[in-house]
């Protein structure tokens, strides 16, 4: 079911710093920052060869990220996200199987302008899945 890794996302408590650091000191191509009001964040894509790397920053208030930075003051992996071909596909099968999908199932469109979906961390080995629809 699941693709290529499409991105990894990393809550950050300092976009610029973050931004730099990728940048100056890691040597890679680190994007502008875009915000994305519908789901309360302000992000940075870094690309890499074989993936992306997605910092997340809060945006407005009742961000997801803000809690998430309160319980992890430095920054750290907020969510790692698959490709799939059919995410409809995708989440009813998950949904068959037991999975818990975030909201109220139904894809959003994410950062790339293509339909997205959260599944329950706790499925999936602690750490919160997007799936993204290629
Ligand atoms: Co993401």
């Amino acid at each position: 079911m699941i693709g290529r890794l499409n991105h990894v996302a990393i809550a950050v408590p300092d976009l610029e710093a973050a931004s730099a650091q990728y940048r100056d000191t890691l040597g890679a191509k680190v994007n502008p920052p875009q915000d994305e009001p519908d789901h309360g964040v302000r992000v940075v894509f870094v690309e890499l060869p074989n993936t992306k790397i997605e910092f997340l920053h809060p945006l407005g208030e009742n961000s997801p990220i803000q809690a998430f930075l309160e319980k992890n003051p430095s920054g750290g992996i907020h969510h790692i996200c698959y490709e799939v071909d059919d995410i409809l596909a995708a989440r009813d099968t998950l949904i068959e199987s037991g999975a818990r999908v975030l909201g109220s199932g139904e894809p959003k469109i994410g950062a790339h302008g293509k339909p997205v979906l959260f599944l329950h961390p706790k499925d999936f080995t602690g750490t919160l899945v997007e799936l993204e629809e290629v």
